[in-house]
């Protein structure tokens, strides 16, 4: 071979490695991967993706643009067995028809407003009721069944998918065109890192959440009264029969809402505590002792573990509560993956919050957004095993 061809293929090789090699052994990448696939298209004709995210521990995420439904975690136990801890539905239909929320984005307004009513500088707002007198998770069609526009991330804190969503003014009642960007990632710690920041054109209110029900025995595994619960929250907001908000905040001590050392959650589901009595057993919104000084640095909000299997749970956040709900309306009619039906009891929520019906509720923690503002918030769940 020539000088010249010699010294033309070395410059080959060498652009080769270049564009090819060296930025797939980029340092500053997590070791996750991402998959996207199709999952199905809606009655109306819509694509819908699902993402399957992978940590370099074997964790798995999968999430659904419609919804941005988070289908399916699947975490070790204290073995290393590998179980998905959420619940979930088999097909985009049911997904689209009869989902109680599982693994979905909640909004515009996660929870109850009383009577699908609000008012906001000097004009009332009227939205759908959906939930008795009230309006519940964002009215007749919220975020839960939006189909959101996915991006891949790949950086040095994990594997993600950006989902962003532009709500139009007026929809569902709600004033200004309101652009929400969901950011799941899931690190190399297995954790799942949910951040929401929204922007409008108009004041108006809104409370994201993600409204994930989770079960460390796994979905469809039974019911989750042995696990046990440890909450950071000295304080609940009662609710009237209508699961609104009477406006105080009660302290839990000596109650069946007393997580402040860790408990099983059996009893406390049965108890005969009349706030228990109206919600089933536990539906209720839970007030950080210590929430998050700045709005910014999360604070550990909740811990739960399966002493079966091992797996714990911790939930962090930014926001001020939390909603625990504990499948209390589930009646055996959906089932899952695993195929077996989901009864009351079959699983616990953390939907990390402000209030329910704050609009109508003055000394609560404002949920108003006004032009020009950013809203940020987020929440972490974070899996572990003892
Ligand atoms: C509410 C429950 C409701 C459930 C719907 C929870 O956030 O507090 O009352 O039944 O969502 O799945």
């Amino acid at each position: 071979m020539s000088g010249l061809a010699r010294s033309i293929v070395v410059n080959i090789v060498v652009v080769f490695i270049a564009a090819f090699i060296l930025p797939g052994a980029d340092p500053v990448w997590a070791a996750g991967k991402i998959h996207q696939k199709a999952y199905g298209t809606t009655s109306d004709g819509k694509a819908v993706d699902e993402y399957m995210l992978t940590n370099a521990n074997g964790v798995e995420v999968k999430i659904i643009t419609f919804g941005g439904i988070v289908t399916s975690i699947k975490v070790p136990d204290r073995n290393g067995n590998m179980a998905n801890v959420v619940l979930g539905l088999t097909d985009l239909k049911s997904y689209d028809t009869m989902n109680p929320y599982f693994g979905a984005i909640i909004g515009r307004y996660g929870n109850r407003i009383a009577k699908g009513k609000f008012t906001l500088e000097g004009q009332e707002y009227t939205l759908a009721t959906n939930n008795g007198p009230n309006s519940l998770h964002g009215g007749n069609v919220g975020f839960d069944k939006k189909i959101w526009a996915a991006t891949e991330i790949k950086d040095a804190s994990g594997v993600g998918l950006s989902l962003t969503y532009t709500s139009p003014d007026m929809e569902e009642g709600y004033p200004g065109a309101l652009s929400v960007k969901v950011v799941y990632t899931l690190t190399d710690k297995n954790e799942l890192k949910i951040d929401y920041t929204a922007t409008t054109d108009k004041a108006t209110v809104l409370n994201l959440t993600n409204h994930s029900y989770f079960n460390l025995g796994g979905e469809g595994s039974g019911p989750i009264y042995d696990e046990v619960l440890w909450m950071a929250a000295d304080k609940i907001t009662p609710v009237d029969s209508t699961l609104i908000p009477t406006g105080a905040l009660a302290p839990v001590a000596g109650t069946a809402f007393d997580f402040t050392v860790p408990k099983v959650l059996g009893p406390a589901i049965h108890s005969n505590d009349p706030q228990v009595v109206i919600g089933k057993g536990i539906d209720h919104n839970f007030v950080l002792t210590r929430p998050s000084a700045d709005g910014k640095t999360m604070v550990l909000a909740a811990r739960l573990y399966d002493p079966w299997s091992g797996r714990m749970l911790e939930t962090w956040t930014t926001e001020p509560g939390v909603q625990v709900y504990t499948g209390n309306f589930l009646d055996g009619s959906l089932y899952g993956p695993s195929g077996r039906s989901y009864r009351q009891g079959a699983a616990i929520t953390f939907e990390t919050q402000h209030f329910p019906d704050s609009p109508n509720q003055p000394s609560f923690p404002t949920t108003e957004l006004k032009p020009g503002k950013i809203l940020r918030s987020s929440t972490v769940y974070k899996f572990l095993v003892d």
